[in-house]
């Protein structure tokens, strides 16, 4: 059991020479499944979508995915009021499939991105309750693991503070935790992380956040993507950075303690 996640490509403004190593990385690591966290484009253009689509193309690997704040028309507000994800869905919704489902993963994406808010920062996420509870619910059955994901974090290091204050994203990681999700994967801070979340009967979620896979904005961490397997009754996250050669290699590996232990 081996999967990856991949998120924030930003096409529009990503680094050239990342795109084709990021490729045949993920075809060298040969995951059961790819989850893409949103992002993929830069400000919702047809061309960053159609760069995006061609990038999907060339995978061989199942995938799931959502699109982030950045993938709806960023600078026309009549159109992210009124069609916020035509684009997103025209170009990869045949790419990007909600959901997928086999004898070892049930993996489910929530959505936490909206095209226009009731605040002023609209690049913030925000989960409805009834989301969560329903994407948790289709995956709690599900004997192997059961994944959730969406481009905003829920969990966050140091707390939904700054650009990780996603509106009930508290409640929603304690009602995926209390439903036994086992993974939670999100995007939106460029930058890694790995945190258990466990409730009163001993449950365990890993809220899992990946780098950009592409972008040249990476806030003081380089490209990477994750790569999370399977090691006996545990988990363990493989951080594929990009090296100054252009290439992704395991910079680093994290624990992620009884993830497979049910
Ligand atoms: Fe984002």
């Amino acid at each position: 059991m081996k999967l990856t996640q991949i998120s924030d490509l930003h096409f529009g403004a990503e680094e050239p020479e990342l795109v084709d190593a990021l490729a045949d990385s993920l075809d060298q690591v040969s995951p059961d499944l790819i989850v893409v966290t949103g992002d993929l484009t830069q400000f919702g253009r047809r061309r960053e979508f159609d760069a995006a689509a061609r990038f999907f193309e060339r995978l061989k690997a199942p995938l799931v995915g959502a699109p982030g704040n950045h993938d709806t028309p960023y600078l026309n507000i009549a159109a992210r009021i009124a069609t916020p994800w035509a684009r997103y869905r025209r170009a990869l919704g045949g790419h990007l499939p909600t959901q997928h489902k086999d004898a070892r993963v049930h993996a489910i994406m929530l959505d936490t991105a909206r095209g226009a808010q009731s605040r002023l920062d609209w690049s913030l996420g925000k989960v409805r309750l009834k989301d969560a509870l329903k994407v948790a619910q289709s995956v709690a059955g599900h004997d192997g693991l059961r994944l959730v994901a969406g481009h905003h974090p829920i969990v966050a290091p140091g707390g939904l503070r700054g650009r990780a204050r996603t509106t009930g994203g508290a409640r929603a990681a304690d009602l995926l935790v209390d439903a036994g999700v086992d993974l939670y994967l999100s995007g939106h801070l460029h930058q890694v992380f790995a945190e258990p979340l466990t409730n009163d009967d001993g449950s365990t979620c890993w809220f899992v956040g990946a780098g950009t896979a592409l972008s040249r904005r990476t806030r003081g961490e380089p490209a990477s993507f994750n790569v999370i397997e399977r090691d006996g009754d545990h988990g363990a996250l493989l951080v594929m950075a990009a090296d100054e050669r252009g290439v992704f290699e395991c910079a680093e590996t994290r624990p992620l303690e009884g993830l497979f232990s049910r």
